[in-house]
């Protein structure tokens, strides 16, 4: 493990590419992987990294020690900042969390433990989220006399339905593994020692489709829920265009035709 991000060396994240998968971990065990400022900025320089590199296909994101993905931002920091550099933090903690949910390529949580307020917020920003048994969930900001301020009143929502977003984040209450399953902030929970190993094969699954294909599904779902239906399906009609004119879809509709496997170079 180490930093694979040139010039550059992590203090709270650990780094690492595996073949076409990047391997990010929350590096802060101590005090629960809590996201302080330092984090966010080493999460951005690591996401542009993975971003701008052409053998990466896909990441994961998970937290260091078997407590906590992450136990939301760093409440020591975060006591003694005024209100405009909160303003100021909290937007580059938005701008990394739209990084992630833009990036083009599949980014897993896998959610190992605690994932509240802001961890909760940057699990949410990932394409997928996989849940360890043991994983709990929560928007407890409203305990501390604060509200979400890193995507969630607006992306918990979207993903669990209003009411049952408002009821998590003005409650503050902590919610199982299974419980965030049933009402649909995590796609699938799994034993614990299963967790990379499932996170890995769902990333396997989709590097064998079509990069462009994947790249702008992501964004049509992503800008299309933005706006409204008809503006979302000119959204998909312009990106489909896109896909089918590729060589990956010259690829994938010759391969079907003779009955081999494709060979998809992302052009
Ligand atoms: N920030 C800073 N330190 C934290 C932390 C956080 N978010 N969460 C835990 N820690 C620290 C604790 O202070 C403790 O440090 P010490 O060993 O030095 O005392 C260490 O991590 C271990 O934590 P606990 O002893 O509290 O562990 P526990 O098992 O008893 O409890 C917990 C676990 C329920 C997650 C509890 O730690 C907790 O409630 N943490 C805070 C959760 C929270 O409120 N998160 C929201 C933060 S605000 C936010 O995220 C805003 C936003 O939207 C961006």
């Amino acid at each position: 493990m180490g930093t694979a991000v040139a010039g550059s060396t992590f203090q709270n994240l650990l780094y690492e590419k595996k073949g076409a998968i990047a391997y990010l971990i929350l590096n802060r065990p101590k005090v629960l992987n809590a996201l302080n400022q330092a984090v966010f900025a080493e999460l951005k320089a690591a996401f542009e990294d993975v971003r701008d590199d052409a053998a990466v296909r896909g990441v994961i994101l998970t937290g260091s020690g078997d407590k906590a993905f992450a136990a939301g931002a760093d409440i020591s920091e975060m006591s003694t900042s005024t209100g405009v550099q909160a303003e100021e933090s909290t937007r580059h903690a938005q701008a990394v969390t739209e990084l992630i949910e833009n990036l083009g390529k599949p980014v897993i949580a896998a959610v190992n433990g605690f994932a509240l307020g802001g961890g909760c917020e940057l699990a949410m920003a990932c394409t997928i989220r996989i849940a360890a048994e043991t994983a709990k969930f929560g928007q407890p900001e409203v305990k501390l006399g604060i509200m979400p301020g890193a995507g969630g009143t607006q992306r918990l929502p979207r993903l669990i339905g209003k009411g049952r977003a408002l009821q998590l984040i003005l409650s503050g209450e902590i919610i199982s593994a299974q419980e965030a399953y049933r009402i649909g902030l995590v796609n699938e929970v799994v034993p614990s020692a299963n967790l990379i190993s499932r996170s890995e094969a769902i990333l396997n699954q989709i590097n064998s489709n079509g990069p462009l294909g994947v790249k702008y599904s992501i964004d049509a779902v992503n800008k299309g829920l933005d706006g409204s239906v008809s503006e979302g399906l000119l959204i998909e009609a312009s990106l489909f265009g896109i896909c089918a004119g590729s060589e990956d879809k010259k690829e994938g509709t010759s391969a079907f035709l003779a009955k081999r496997a494709p060979n998809f170079q992302g052009r």
